[in-house]
């Protein structure tokens, strides 16, 4: 299952390289690390595509992004879960990265040491 904002389309700033942008791939973004990495990036000037399952984030902290960013171009949100590959593989299709920054995970002490293999 994919959902994404709705400014993507093949036209979207997303889906194209620009000069002088760097657009980055942040999963888990909606999560602790990732909502404060995405942060900065998008302080920094960086485009950013968020892709969280939300399994564990929380749209707030995405919401709070896209408000502090509303410019096109900035920041898109992708609902989708990185385990599913047909998802993964529209994404990259459909978007133009730069950079991955990946911090999605199921990667609390507990659990990473009674089931690492947890997806
Ligand atoms: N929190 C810390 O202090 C800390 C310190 C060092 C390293 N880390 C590492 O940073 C990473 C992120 O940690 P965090 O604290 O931000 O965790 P978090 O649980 O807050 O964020 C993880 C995010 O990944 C998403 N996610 C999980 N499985 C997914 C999937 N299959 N598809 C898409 N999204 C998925 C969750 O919904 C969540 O938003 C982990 O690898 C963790 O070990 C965290």
């Amino acid at each position: 299952m994919i959902k994404q904002s709705p400014s993507l389309s093949s036209t979207s700033p997303f889906a194209i390289r620009e000069p002088g942008v760097t657009h980055v791939l942040v999963t888990g973004g909606a999560g602790y690390i990732g909502s404060h990495a995405t942060l900065r990036l998008l302080k920094e000037n960086y485009r950013v595509t968020i892709v969280d399952n939300l399994s564990r984030g929380n749209m707030g902290a995405v919401r709070v992004l896209q408000n502090l960013f509303p410019e096109p171009g900035r920041l898109q949100f992708i609902y989708a879960d990185l385990g599913d590959q047909t998802s993964v593989n529209k994404i990259f299709l459909e978007n133009k990265f730069d950079a991955v920054m990946h911090f999605a995970a199921v990667a609390y002490v507990g659990e990473s040491t009674e089931d690492p293999l947890k997806q």
